[in-house]
């Protein structure tokens, strides 16, 4: 399948390790340019340096409305636009249910779910100028689908994104604005090794690697996720190919959940 890469003009929040990484160095490889934007800015400069003249790197915090602004106004400065807009920078926290603090639930929300919305801000403001119409593609997660229990936060905050998803396709689409959401299962980055060490931390496993072997082993295809299985995907919705497509969350899981 050709997909019509060439020149897009994408930012990628998060992008400096893990998924958002994977999807950086996937997208340029299919000849996209691409802003690999991380609140950590030597993440983003190994990444893009790494990926070559296809991409440059830019700090972000996602939960910075004017951050984000700026990172969205880089991007024009350097490509001339802004065609796809990768909403993907997370975090995740592990606490029993009773022990979720109002300070745990801010946090979580005001990076993946807040962040989320004003990623989606930003971007939306500057293609509707551009009127050429556009991609938003944010990462959500299994955990957007079913409640976990030592994940209850973080599985609200991934809802909300499904959320803002759908009510921004919605609003957007005679803009010609397309949203989606991809929603990973458990892949192995940095994400689920702190995620790993939570469940030990609070006695829900005893080993290291017991909680994502164990959650892992809900996959039909029988192993754990690598950051580059959400590659494909991500580069079919940035693309022409799903240009009838919006609204849609799209497990890309190895068949963990069935939707
Ligand atoms: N790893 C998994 O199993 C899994 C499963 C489902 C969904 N996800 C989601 O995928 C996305 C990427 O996860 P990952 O596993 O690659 O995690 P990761 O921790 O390896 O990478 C996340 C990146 O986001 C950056 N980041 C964190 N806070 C930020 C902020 N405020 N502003 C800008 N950047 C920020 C980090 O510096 C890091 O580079 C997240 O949204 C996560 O919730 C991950």
């Amino acid at each position: 399948m050709e997909l019509q890469l060439d020149g897009a003009r994408v930012l990628i929040t998060g992008g400096g390790r893990g998924i958002g990484a994977a999807m950086a160095r996937g997208l340029a490889e299919a000849g996209a340019k691409v802003a690999v934007a991380d609140i950590d800015g030597g993440l983003a400069e190994a990444t893009a340096g790494a990926i070559g003249g296809a991409a440059f790197p830019l700090r972000i915090d996602v939960r910075d409305r004017t951050s984000v602004r700026d990172a969205v106004a880089a991007c024009v400065a350097r490509l001339g636009g802004l065609d796809v807009m990768f909403n993907n920078a997370g975090i995740a926290q592990v606490r029993n249910f009773l022990d979720i603090t109002e300070e745990d639930f801010r946090t979580v929300m005001d990076v993946n779910a807040l962040g989320v919305l004003i990623g989606m801000q930003e971007a939306i403001r500057q293609m509707r100028l551009q009127g050429t119409g556009g991609s938003i593609v944010n990462t959500a997660s299994i955990a957007g689908k079913q409640g976990y229990e030592p994940l209850a936060h973080y599985c609200a905050s991934k809802f909300a994104v499904v959320a803002l998803t759908q009510a921004a396709a919605r609003a957007f689409g005679k803009d010609n604005i397309r949203v989606n959401a991809i929603c990973p299962g458990v892949v192995d980055t940095a994400m689920w090794r702190l995620i790993d060490k939570g469940f030990q931390d609070n006695g829900l496993s005893k080993t290291e690697n017991e909680a994502f072997t164990t959650f892992a082993s809900g996959a039909v295809l029988g192993r754990p996720s690598k950051a580059e299985d959400l590659v494909g995907v991500a580069r079919f919705l940035a693309s022409p190919e799903s240009a009838f497509m919006t609204g849609q969350t799209l497990l890309v899981d190895g068949g963990m959940v069935f939707d």
